[in-house]
């Protein structure tokens, strides 16, 4: 038995932040945001809108998806840095709200790789036999940590949550391989302290080496090649980053998902919020082979190599 997606469903808010409404707050240009990054507009949550119910929203959709109630789950996990609050965790808050009364709930902290550190740990508790139904949930609401007078991070982020139940599939589907990383002596290169901090250049070197190769590694591990890729899923932070692991497992354009365009940087948030919209627009099919791979502050990473269905 593997430890596969068994539903799975996402929030956006409703407001967008255009680069043209960004042209008016500092000095930075569509034309900057659009060649250097790929992000044409990303999403804001509303004052009144906090982490908690964003990862609520999606997780009641990827329940109902899973045609599961939250009675049925085991464990809540929440891949976030920006948690409503340091503690109670996200995961309790939303085990509260759905109503998860025997579920276990916490947090973790892997920034932009966060929801694949979540899912592979989930998948240890499913396939030791230990829980069989994990609410896996990454989602940021970045707005309230980005310093807007800072052109050099304020343009790339969004707010969103992707949240996905996982739980035991048949050998053939659900999570092949997996690879999770840290390197903490780039730690210096990306943080939080009042606001988000990054030196975007060694970010960007750092990245573009590990999508391809924790892309590559997981297939290998799988026991496939890259001509079996069906379709990737990169974190959604950066056009350029996404295209490099792209040519690196020498895929044609249609089988990348891209969202930056539309939704930015959502962190933790991406490859899940990415995984509907390619599901919506008929891009990944029962059998795909797909590989998910993402990196972020820590330094992080974490790659999985999974055919989808149940
Ligand atoms: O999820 C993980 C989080 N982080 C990332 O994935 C980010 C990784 N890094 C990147 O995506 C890229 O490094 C950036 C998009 C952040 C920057 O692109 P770049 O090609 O590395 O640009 P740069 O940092 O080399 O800056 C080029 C120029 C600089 O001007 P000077 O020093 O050459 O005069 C910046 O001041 O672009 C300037 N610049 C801007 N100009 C207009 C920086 N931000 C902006 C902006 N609008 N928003």
């Amino acid at each position: 038995m593997n430890a596969g997606i068994v539903g799975i469903g996402r929030y956006l808010p409703e407001k967008i932040l255009r680069n043209a409404d960004l042209e008016k707050m500092m000095d930075t240009s569509d034309e900057w945001i659009r060649t250097r990054t790929g992000i044409q507009e990303r999403r804001i949550a509303s004052d009144e809108v906090d982490t908690s119910d964003m990862a609520y929203e999606a997780s009641l959709k990827a329940l109902k998806d899973a045609g599961l109630t939250a009675e049925d789950l085991d464990l809540i996990i929440v891949a976030t840095v920006t948690p409503d609050y340091p503690f109670p965790s996200v995961a309790c808050m939303i085990q509260e709200k759905l109503g998860a009364k025997k579920a276990a709930a916490f947090d973790l902290s892997a920034a932009c790789a966060g929801f694949m550190y979540g899912m592979i740990t989930a998948q240890q508790f499913i396939e030791g036999g230990v829980y069989k139904h994990v609410l896996v949930v990454g989602v940021e609401k970045l707005s309230k940590i980005v310093n807007w007078e800072d052109r050099n991070t304020a343009v790339l982020f969004g707010d969103g949550a992707g949240a996905v139940v996982m739980g035991p599939v048949g050998e053939e589907h659900g999570i092949l391989a997996f690879e999770l990383g840290a390197d903490g002596t780039g730690a210096k290169h990306l943080y939080q302290d009042e606001y988000i901090f990054m030196n975007g250049r060694e970010v960007f070197k750092f990245a573009v080496r590990q999508m391809g190769e924790s892309s590559i590694n997981v297939l290998e591990k799988a026991g496939l090649s890259k001509e079996d890729v069906d379709f990737l899923i990169p974190h959604q932070a950066n056009i350029r980053i996404m295209e490099a692991a792209r040519q690196r497992l020498e895929l044609p354009e249609e089988k990348m998902s891209k969202t930056v365009h539309l939704y930015g940087n959502t962190s933790a948030a991406s490859i899940p919020i990415s995984i509907v919209e390619e599901l919506e627009n008929g891009k990944i099919k029962e059998d795909d082979v797909i590989v998910m791979v993402g990196f972020g502050g820590g330094l992080t990473w974490g790659a999985i190599a999974m055919r989808w269905g149940k």
